[in-house]
């Protein structure tokens, strides 16, 4: 692997510079400030935020003396204990039992098309870039239970354990919001059972009792500060159009949001980071130049800036701070912030296990959504019923990646019930788009593209057309709590000459129960402009918080 040197100050673009000044003039403002109230009020016991900022500044002290900082406990060698449940729902994901197919777990990709149908989508840029070209050593992430934070600061160390008694300023990271996700964890442990519940239909769910518990505690608790730091367009700029929109409607969702979103950052569980990584790549990627460096360095400039201007960064070492991306590359901007990338939940569309920076059961697969219309994004919404679909599978895109060219060359005008094209051509385009392809075929194939995610998975399930889902090492969305194998069939890559075989070996009762969870499945992928009840936004926003409870350690 190549080990580039940092790029020279003079490369960047003025914008970063500017950003490292503000950088150092926040830090030397926090320490001032700091220093004046600890000065001021040496003996108060009130848990005020200027002794917080005393507190992470001794701790940092204390590191740089190499005092035995209490932070050596974040490292590998003793995985935090996971309650069982929660663990047990965890690592059902990490071998899923759900496929009907011994596949690995896939995933789609990029999916441009401009075949997509009348509302032409100005291009994603879906470019071919290096993801190496970014200077980062991949070390092999430890695939273990997440390495928490807790014990990090001395938050959440509720060991009963003869542990030293904490030093007061550690007490203070003990926080009622540490204690709240302790709670959390332990009620849905006990879930009640759920047998029958008007708005959750069971078996879409691994396990419905769990969610339920879950999500009723995540509206009753969770609190989610936002960071204001950070400019337009790049910070707090929705785009809430085309196939990234996932991360536009979230930012915008959140930052509407009274129910979750506290002012008091001492009172949250969550610390929304509220960046796009549309916007980055639209402000600051060099076309041709094939190198995510300056997205990188400008990622990691932002979290030195907050953590080096408030406490509650280097309070766990970013494990309660969390991020939405769409963008193929947001995983990719992560790599030169050790801790942005080891410990932040991340929430990505581009969840591919292989690249190493996902990690299974600390980050959320986001979904893709196409938004074409984002006044009405549930323009289209339905389609056929089961009996009345004619097509047994389609596939129209570009063709990116390892996958698609396989596809075409196996089944493109081959086989009249097997409808895989590259571009829809138009002479077909004339009697039926794609929408209508996808509203009238029993399945429709999700090959990835350049990247394993693809906006076609979730257009399947508002087109209520079976997902057929190709992408090795993708981690499926709210794969925390749906069980995809009801509404959806996972083929591996290999497997591409079979899928006729394979699909015509469902029997026919089967699609049929699969077609009606399809339908059921949808309100779960729906966005709306003022979220309702288990939407899209809210399940985003439950998986993060199920990732946040699922680190908090009972012992
Ligand atoms: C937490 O830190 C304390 C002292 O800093 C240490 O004694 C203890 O073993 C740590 N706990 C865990 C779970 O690592
Ligand atoms: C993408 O780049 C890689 C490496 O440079 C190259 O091997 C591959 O052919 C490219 N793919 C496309 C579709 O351009
Ligand atoms: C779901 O979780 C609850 C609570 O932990 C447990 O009692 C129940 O047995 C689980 N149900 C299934 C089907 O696994
Ligand atoms: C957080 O830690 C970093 C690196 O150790 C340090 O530079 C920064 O000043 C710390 N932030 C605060 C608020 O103490």
């Amino acid at each position: 692997m190549p080990h580039h040197a940092p790029s020279s100050q003079h490369a960047l673009p003025r914008k970063l510079l500017t950003r490292r000044r503000a950088v150092a003039s926040c830090a030397a403002v926090a320490v001032l400030t700091a220093a004046v109230i600890l000065l001021a009020a040496p003996t108060s016991e009130a848990p005020n935020s200027a002794l917080l900022v005393g507190a992470s500044l001794l701790s940092s002290l204390r590191e740089e003396t190499h005092e035995a900082p209490a932070t050596a406990a974040a490292g590998s060698s003793s995985p935090p204990p996971l309650a069982s449940l929660v663990e047990t729902i965890l690592s059902s994901r990490i071998a899923p039992a759900t496929s009907m197919f011994p596949a690995p777990a896939p995933s789609p990709v990029e999916n441009f098309d401009d075949t997509s149908n009348e509302e032409p989508e100005h291009p994603g840029v879906k470019e071919n870039v290096s993801k190496e070209s970014t200077p980062f050593i991949h070390e092999p992430i430890s695939s273990g239970p997440p390495t928490s934070s807790s014990n990090v600061s001395g938050d959440l160390d509720m060991s009963g354990h003869a542990a030293p008694p904490p030093k007061r300023e550690i007490l203070l990271w003990s926080t009622a919001a540490d204690e709240e996700l302790l709670y959390a964890k332990k009620e849905i442990v006990n879930a009640p059972l759920v047998t029958d519940d008007p708005d959750l239909y069971a078996p879409l769910f691994l396990n419905v009792s769990i969610f339920k518990r879950s999500y009723e505690l995540m509206e009753r608790l969770l609190k989610v500060f936002i960071y204001h730091d950070g400019a337009k367009p790049i910070f707090h700029s929705p785009e809430l159009k085309g196939i990234y929109a996932s991360e536009g409607w979230f930012m915008k969702l959140i930052e509407g949001n009274q129910n979750f979103v506290v002012r008091d950052p001492n009172r949250a569980h969550l610390f929304y980071l509220p960046y796009s990584s549309r916007q980055l790549e639209h402000n600051l990627y060099v076309p041709g130049s094939n190198t995510l460096e300056p997205l990188s360095i400008f990622v990691k400039n932002y979290i030195d800036m907050i953590s080096a201007k408030f406490p509650y960064w280097n309070r766990t070492k970013g494990a309660d701070h969390f991020f939405v991306a769409c963008h193929d590359w947001g995983p990719y901007t992560t790599k030169l912030h050790d801790e942005l990338r080891r410990n932040t939940i991340k929430a990505l569309c581009n969840a591919d296990l292989s690249e190493g920076v996902f990690i299974r059961g600390r980050d959320v697969s986001l979904p893709e959504t196409f938004v074409r219309s984002p006044r009405r994004p549930l323009r289209d919404i339905g389609g056929k019923p089961a009996t009345e679909r004619s097509i047994l599978a389609f596939f129209a895109g570009q063709m990116h990646g390892r996958v698609r060219p396989i596809l075409l060359q196996y089944w493109g005008g081959k086989d009249t019930d097997m409808r895989i094209y590259g571009r829809l051509p138009r002479r077909i385009t004339r009697r039926m788009n794609y929408v209508q392809h996808m509203k009238s075929s029993k399945y429709c194939i999700c090959p990835m593209g350049y990247e394993v995610n693809s906006p076609r998975i979730v257009e399947a399930i508002y087109y209520e057309c079976i997902p057929v889902i190709i992408a090795d090492n993708f981690v499926l969305p709210f794969d925390d709590a749906l069980d995809w194998s009801t509404f959806s069939v996972v083929v591996p890559e290999k497997d591409v000459p079979r899928l006729k075989e394979i699909l015509l070996r469902i029997p026919e009762s089967r699609y049929i129960t699969m077609q009606s969870n399809v339908k059921k499945v949808q309100k779960h992928f729906l966005w709306h402009a003022k979220p309702v009840k288990y939407d899209i936004f809210h399940m985003i926003l439950h998986s993060v918080w199920f990732s946040r409870v699922n680190q908090a350690q009972i012992q």
